[in-house]
């Protein structure tokens, strides 16, 4: 596969798509708290989708080579799951920490997002987790722009996250998005600066870190999907999907409900 650059109608159709995703998660925020189950919250996410955003939800049935098809809507890791966590019966309990990872298709255009959600109160690692990771995905977005090299990103987001003591998942990446869920290139959430490719205006990237408070390994948990921590310690993710512009780039995944950008980004 190789990477696709968007002309005016492609932009428009990513800034629905990524507008619609943005929205989903707003709306199941507030059914995101003690005692409801990650099923509930995948049925909300599959009938908002359907009926309400008259969209399609990305991940069920999705079945890239090596996997057996996702069988949910919406992916939900919880505490040391670090991502592609299948919604099932058990109850979120206070304390949880939950990424939320939704992906719609509108009019052929993918939008992709996720958030952390803290379900009631949350201990003092776990928010110092889920709000360095929010920094350390936006550390990376301000790196975007025409021109820019890919390990730009990466360094920015890595440096960032190693300086406050956290652990960078290596096994997982953003990736080019539009027609397709997963178009190329990779974006690593660790490198070095002026390394691999360069950003060209009309290309739509996720960026996507998954940050550990223990060491950086993960491992498959035996369901074919759900990845975790090895040495189990919480790991955090948060995703906008992004146009690289001539100047610098466009958020797509934002909407009415997305947290306060931080302060450094206007600065
Ligand atoms: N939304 C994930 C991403 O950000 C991919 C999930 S694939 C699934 O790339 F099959 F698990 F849904
Ligand atoms: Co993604
Ligand atoms: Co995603």
């Amino acid at each position: 596969m190789s990477i696709t650059i968007k002309d005016e109608a492609g932009i428009a159709g990513m800034r629905l798509a990524g507008r619609l995703a943005s929205e989903l998660l707003d709306y199941l925020t507030p059914h995101i708290r003690p005692g409801v189950t990650t099923n509930e919250i995948d049925r909300l996410a599959e009938e908002h989708t359907q009926h309400v955003l008259q969209a399609i939800s990305a991940p069920l049935n999705y079945a890239p080579a090596g996997h057996k098809p996702y069988p949910k809507s919406i992916c939900t890791s919880i505490n040391h799951q670090v991502c592609h966590g299948i919604p099932n019966d058990k109850p979120l309990k206070k304390g949880d920490i939950v990424n939320v990872d939704v992906t719609v298709i509108k009019d052929g255009w993918h939008g992709d997002s996720s958030r952390m959600f803290e379900v009631g109160e949350t201990s003092v690692a776990a928010k110092r987790l889920c709000r360095l990771t929010y920094e350390a995905m936006w550390r990376g977005i301000v790196m975007v722009r025409d021109g820019a090299h890919l390990g730009d990103i990466g360094h920015a987001i890595q440096t960032f996250a190693e300086g406050q003591g956290l652990s960078v998942v290596r096994e997982f990446c953003g990736h080019g998005i539009g027609r397709k869920f997963h178009e190329d290139p990779q974006i690593l959430h660790y490198g070095r600066p002026g390394t691999l490719e360069r950003l060209q205006a009309g290309m739509t990237i996720t960026i996507e870190p998954m940050l550990n408070t223990g060491k950086r390994d993960i491992k498959e948990s035996g369901d074919g999907w759900t990845i975790v921590t090895r040495d189990r310690s919480l790991s955090a993710q948060w995703e906008h999907t992004v146009l690289v512009t001539p100047t610098g780039y466009e958020v797509l995944t934002l909407s009415a409900g997305s947290p306060p950008i931080p302060d450094f980004v206007h600065a």
